[in-house]
């Protein structure tokens, strides 16, 4: 585990203005220099790509897309190509979202596609899986993350599995202010690792694998205390810097 960094991902969403932006990322900026076991990296809206260059530069917070085309270039109107994103200087993408999976119907193997056009532009992907409400009631949430893990490890193999992170994000937890409980977290956390030891002992060692689901400040010491948990993806917490700052606090 000591091999393993830190990463405090802030998944903007669908929010943010220049301005606004602008005003969070300086605040971020004005935190003195985390533990050099935590990275911070922000995920915003396409067309702030620019901005987040322009803002973050060689500072030490990185910045990502939240969505990748799974195609290369051509007629995909509205898409994003990994290039473009490597082009503004992204070191991350979200993959595989849960609100992509259901309000644009993204497949496993959309999904895992997606992750291929990101690693061929040395993107990490950050591979979002995670049950719903009703899976987990119907008992059925290591049948859900088996088949989304699995066309995953099918698909990148060991070889792209290392150059990515896993995000375990149950749909029930996210943006409800109802966090999973840290023993539902690192019950899922563990099966996932124990997944991805099955590939290779190397793998499982290495990958690191973020929880997301109502992340705060109240909650983020207990669940970065957990053994498989190796950072957080954070939605609404990572437009407040303090609240975003407090998260990356917990995990150093
Ligand atoms: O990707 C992060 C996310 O889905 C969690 O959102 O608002 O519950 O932290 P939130």
């Amino acid at each position: 585990q000591l091999m393993r960094k830190k990463l405090i991902a802030g998944n903007w969403k669908m929010h943010g203005s220049r301005v606004a932006n602008e005003i969070l990322v300086r605040s971020l900026l004005a935190e003195p220099a985390l533990e050099p076991s935590v990275e911070l990296v922000v995920l915003v809206p396409a067309p702030y790509l620019a901005q987040m260059q322009q803002l973050l530069g060689d500072s030490a917070c990185a910045w990502g897309g939240q969505d990748v085309s799974d195609q290369e270039r051509g007629a995909f109107t509205g898409e994003v190509a990994a290039s473009m994103l490597r082009e503004f200087g992204c070191r991350y993408t979200v993959v595989g979202h849960s609100e992509r999976r259901q309000r644009h119907g993204e497949t496993d193997v959309q999904v895992a596609a997606k992750a291929q056009q990101a690693l061929s532009q040395d993107l990490i992907p950050i591979l979002c899986l995670g049950e719903s409400l009703e899976q987990r009631e119907a008992g059925k949430t290591a049948q859900v993350m088996r088949h989304q893990l699995g066309v995953l490890l099918d698909v990148l193999g060991e070889a792209g599995m290392v150059r990515s992170v896993l995000a375990y994000e149950p749909v029930w937890a996210i943006g409800t202010g109802r966090s999973a409980t840290p023993a539902q977290v690192q019950e899922v956390h563990a099966w996932l690792r124990q997944q991805c030891a099955e590939v290779s002992p190397g793998l499982a060692e290495n990958i690191q694998i973020l929880y997301g689901g109502s992340v705060k400040g109240a909650n983020a010491v207990e669940l970065m205390a957990l053994p498989d948990v190796d950072g957080a993806l954070v939605g609404g917490a990572s437009l407040v810097a303090q609240e975003f700052l407090a998260i990356a606090r917990a995990a150093a």
